[in-house]
């Protein structure tokens, strides 16, 4: 049985997670391989030292291969960044041909002419991801492919990033010897794995918080509205941690996942918490309120910058579905409901399916809060690049083959107690 290969890598401001997926004919996945490393060469979500990037991908990435037990040569690569940019653009053809069908060379020509759009010389055009298509003033047209019609048109989602920023994330990848099969927006890849098809179709945003960026991205009437990456994430809770508890970051960044909430009055006064000094030489006991107090201002922040891009979409009930959170940071105790008190929507926390049980194994003890198990929805990018990989990839034929979420990693979590086992 003939089989191809997807790998999916997630390029993270503090982990690199390679993902390696085995596709058969008949589009059955199974994940085969993860690699985790952790990611120093990135800054709020850009490369800012190649060779610590190339070193971590390299490193991410023959762990997940030493687990699939065989060498993969191209992946599909994350991308965020606050360099991101989105626009709405509309594009118009006449349909060619005498019996006035549409072909595949009428729905490219229409997706060029919405590309018409401004890129300064110093941008790329990353995704042109059609909304609907519109034949002879009739709009909501999914899939316009033999349908009849004279007039052609798309409203499209163009997202857009700095060149040099995609060019230095590509050298990484490639210097870590594998090539590109595409860059991917990240939080359009997290929406993959973690949003279902009725929450998209009624309306939904996914707000994925990571170490050094929060990546939003709506859905209306099941196409893509808006999306937008933040400069802002998990790591400026640390920091600002370590100055107001007076510790060194890394500790800070310990305290937070063991001990970190969002809403400070839901605090007791009278609970403490054990904290380093600066100095790294004495521990001292300090107010669990207070550390929740530094949080929250923070947290508050974040949400209120995505409330400010929610009110560029417009009114609050184009998202009925509500918000969805995932990535590491969304992870602090109380999270969702300081977002719904913030963003006024109902909030849930959304991840990939998950076996639990991974946390007497993973390698980092960095990301294991108490007795809890590994958290999933640091996966959510990882495993969304696999399922747009296998979605987008020349091989797949027609869009009924496409699989959800749930199919991917299904079967993924439930390989990965082994390989934990196996190789942390
Ligand atoms: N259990 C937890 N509770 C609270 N915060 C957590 C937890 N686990 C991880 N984090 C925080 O989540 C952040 C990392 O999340 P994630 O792995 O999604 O980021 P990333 O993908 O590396 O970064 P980015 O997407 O911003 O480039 C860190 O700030 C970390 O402190
Ligand atoms: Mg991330």
């Amino acid at each position: 049985m003939k089989r191809r290969i997807v790998t999916g890598l997630d390029i993270g401001t503090t982990k690199i997670c390679a993902l390696i997926a085995e596709v058969s004919e008949e589009d059955n996945i199974e994940i085969v391989g993860i690699g985790l490393a952790p990611s120093n060469g990135l800054r709020k979500g850009i490369v800012v030292d190649i060779d610590k990037t190339t070193h971590a991908i390299k490193s991410a990435i023959q762990k997940a291969e030493r687990m699939a037990g065989q060498k993969v040569d191209s992946a599909y690569v994350g991308i965020a960044g606050a360099h991101i940019k989105s626009i709405n653009s509309h594009g118009v053809v006449a349909v060619t041909g005498e019996e006035k069908e549409i072909k595949e060379s009428d729905i490219n020509r229409v997706l060029d002419a919405a590309k018409i759009i401004p890129v300064s010389s110093e941008e790329d055009i990353l995704h042109v991801l059609p909304r609907e298509f519109i034949i002879d003033g009739s709009p909501g047209i999914q899939d316009p492919l033999g349908m009849s019609g004279i007039r052609l048109e798309v409203e499209t989602h163009i997202i857009k990033g700095v060149s040099t920023s995609i060019q230095n994330l590509v050298k990484s990848v490639l210097r870590a010897g594998l090539s590109v099969e595409e860059v991917v927006l990240e939080p359009l890849a997290s929406s993959q794995a973690v949003l279902s098809e009725d929450e998209k179709e009624l309306g939904v945003v996914l707000v994925d918080i990571g170490g050094g960026t929060t990546d939003v991205i709506v859905f209306h009437e099941g196409s893509i509205a808006h999306t937008s990456v933040l400069p802002v994430g998990g790591n400026h809770v640390s920091n600002d941690i370590a100055v107001g508890l007076r510790t060194p970051v890394s500790e800070a960044e310990k305290i937070k996942i063991m001990h970190g909430s969002v809403i400070s009055e839901r605090v007791d006064d009278n609970d403490k918490i054990e904290v380093l000094s600066a100095s790294g030489r004495e521990r001292k006991m300090l107010s669990r309120k207070m550390l929740s107090q530094v949080i929250e201002p923070r947290m508050g922040e974040i949400f209120s910058l995505v409330k400010k891009e929610l009110d560029k979409v417009g009114p609050r009930d184009l998202t009925p579905a509500g918000m969805v959170l995932t990535g590491g940071a969304s992870l602090l105790e109380d999270s969702e409901e300081l977002a719904s008190n913030i963003t006024e929507l109902p909030v849930r926390v959304g991840e990939p399916d998950y076996v639990s049980g991974l946390s007497n194994i993973i390698d980092n003890p960095v990301y294991i809060k108490k007795g809890d198990t590994v958290p999933r929805a640091i996966f959510s990018t990882a495993v969304g690049l696999v399922e747009y990989g296998i979605n987008n990839s020349d091989a797949k034929t027609s869009s009924a083959g496409k699989k959800n979420s749930k199919e991917v990693v299904s079967n993924f979590f439930s390989k990965l107690k082994d390989w934990f086992s196996e190789f942390f």
